[in-house]
């Protein structure tokens, strides 16, 4: 493969920022793709002058590389094979589980791990070509595990950043992984490794000095051959600024109003947003509220719940699974409780644009965010940035958000009795109490936003001790 242009800076996540769509007259179009990844970097490539490198979403033969919002997008081809194996297989059937505490139990095969490392040589290949001499390329999350060392061997004068937007498992789990070595001697090839929280870095610290033939000093791992590597939290944001900007903007302020009128100008709104994601502990949520409507706590004429699930993951048995769980408690809350007219619970399972999730922001008096595990959470994020001073959060203590909005009320999401206490809480609380927590968290959003989070991890991987080979 023959490039003509090369870049200083190149990301390589699994997804493009957006996916194509193929219709049925042959049309391409092609729309943003689902998740926080590519909220964030998004806004951090916007005016970077980089290239991205990433899947379109779909199996076979990848479209030419192509501009979009000052970002030259390089499409990597995966097979319907490999979708298989190494996207919904090692990446979200053994991954995603392992280092989501094992919710559901993880699953792995020799076959999903054999594609996995293609895939990564594939990614490394791709960045190889279109980076420019001496170059950064910053490697995203846990589908390309591999890639930093497979890279660091075609192109030992590029500087090589990795940063994992899930959490980092505990060496006892992470343990399970076959062939777990591998993964780790792969991430090594990174000279800076970015983690969600100071747990997620200590962790992989742990894993490299249990597992591996190194020396670990602090957050610096030293490989036989002399190379370092550095490890450290660096907390991902939204940007802040521009987010509490839409939300400000009389159209998205008339939109919210307009949400509250529809759903019959309910007393408290309380909303969820969240992929359908069995991490993302939207089953708790609809128990506690479920029980909070039965006992009479909450009345489902004056409080009203939004539960955004967007589509994810769709062809995985676990997500189908939970999406019937989730879909069926709905329909239950509401068969049971639901006045004519004006559904307890509306549910809604489909994207919508940032405007539209904007307004739904400004609307909710009350934002339930409680994962089971996330990595960061930025939906908790986005809630601050574009909710006045009279909004309240939910928030579990099982996020990385939970570490910086310290000022949200905490759950456990697993106590199903202090989660409904935590829900009345917030919905009681006054709003001297209401003003004064989220004031900290919007601070605490504001100054710590994506662009700062970019400039750290930048700033991290090129004082990293190991400097390139020239
Ligand atoms: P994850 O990366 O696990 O999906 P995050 O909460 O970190 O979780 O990020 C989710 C991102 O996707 C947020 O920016 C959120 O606003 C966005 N999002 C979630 N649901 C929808 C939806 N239905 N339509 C559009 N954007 C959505
Ligand atoms: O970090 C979480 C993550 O897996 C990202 O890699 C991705 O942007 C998002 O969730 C959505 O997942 P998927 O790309 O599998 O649809």
């Amino acid at each position: 493969m023959s490039e003509d242009r090369t870049f200083d800076l190149v990301i390589a996540a699994n997804r493009l920022p957006v996916d194509r769509e193929t219709h049925d007259d042959g049309s391409v179009t092609w729309r943003r793709s689902p998740g926080g990844l590519v909220t964030a970097m998004e806004s951090v490539m916007r005016g970077r002058e980089g290239a991205w490198i990433g899947w379109s979403g779909n199996p076979g033969d990848a479209p030419e590389p192509f501009h979009q919002d000052d970002m030259y997008l390089h499409p990597v081809p995966l097979t319907e094979r490999e979708v298989g194996d190494y996207y919904e297989g090692f990446s979200n059937g053994s991954l995603w589980p392992l280092y989501h505490d094992v919710i559901v139990p993880a699953t792995f095969k020799r076959r999903w791990r054999a594609a996995y490392e293609t895939v990564n040589r594939r990614f490394a290949e791709a960045a190889a070509t279109i980076t420019a001499t001496g170059g950064t390329v910053w490697v995203q999350d846990y589908q390309l595990q591999e890639m930093p060392a497979m890279l660091r061997e075609l192109r030992p004068d590029v500087r090589i950043g990795w940063f994992n937007h899930i959490p980092f498992p505990p060496v006892e789990l992470f343990m399970q992984l076959p062939r777990r070595e591998d993964l780790l001697l792969g991430l090594l090839g990174a000279d800076f490794l970015g983690f969600q929280r100071k747990p997620d870095a200590d962790n992989f610290l742990r894993a490299c000095r249990q597992l591996l033939d190194v020396s670990v000093e602090g957050d610096e791992v030293r490989l036989p051959d002399g190379r370092i590597a550095r490890a450290a939290a660096v907390p991902i944001s939204i940007d802040t600024s521009a987010l509490a900007e839409l939300a400000t903007t009389p159209q998205v302020q008339e939109r919210a109003a307009e949400i509250r009128r529809q759903l019959g100008d309910p007393e408290h709104l309380l909303l969820g947003v969240d992929r359908l994601d069995y991490t993302k502990g939207i089953r708790h949520r609809l128990k506690a509220m479920g029980e909070l409507y039965a006992e009479g706590a909450l009345d489902p004429r004056t409080v009203k719940l939004i539960q955004v699930a967007t589509p994810s993951r769709e062809r995985l048995a676990a997500y189908q699974q939970i999406r019937g769980e989730v879909e069926r408690t709905v329909g239950q809350i509401n068969g049971d409780y639901s006045p004519i007219g004006a559904t307890a619970v509306t549910y809604l399972h489909r994207s919508f644009p940032r405007e539209e999730m904007a307004a739904m922001f400004v609307a909710a008096d009350v934002m339930l965010v409680t994962p089971l595990r996330d990595g960061m959470n930025l939906v908790a994020k986005e809630y601050v940035a574009c909710h006045g001073d009279d909004g309240a959060m939910v928030l579990s203590e099982f996020t990385g958000a939970a570490l910086e909005l310290e000022q949200a009320h905490l759950c456990n999401p697993h106590d199903i009795a202090r989660l409904k206490d935590t829900i009345i809480r917030a919905i009681e609380s006054p709003i001297a109490d209401r003003e004064r927590r989220m004031r900290t968290m919007r601070r605490q959003v504001m100054t710590n936003d994506v662009q700062r989070w970019a400039e750290l991890f930048l700033a991290a991987l090129a004082a990293a001790p190991e400097r390139p080979a020239q």
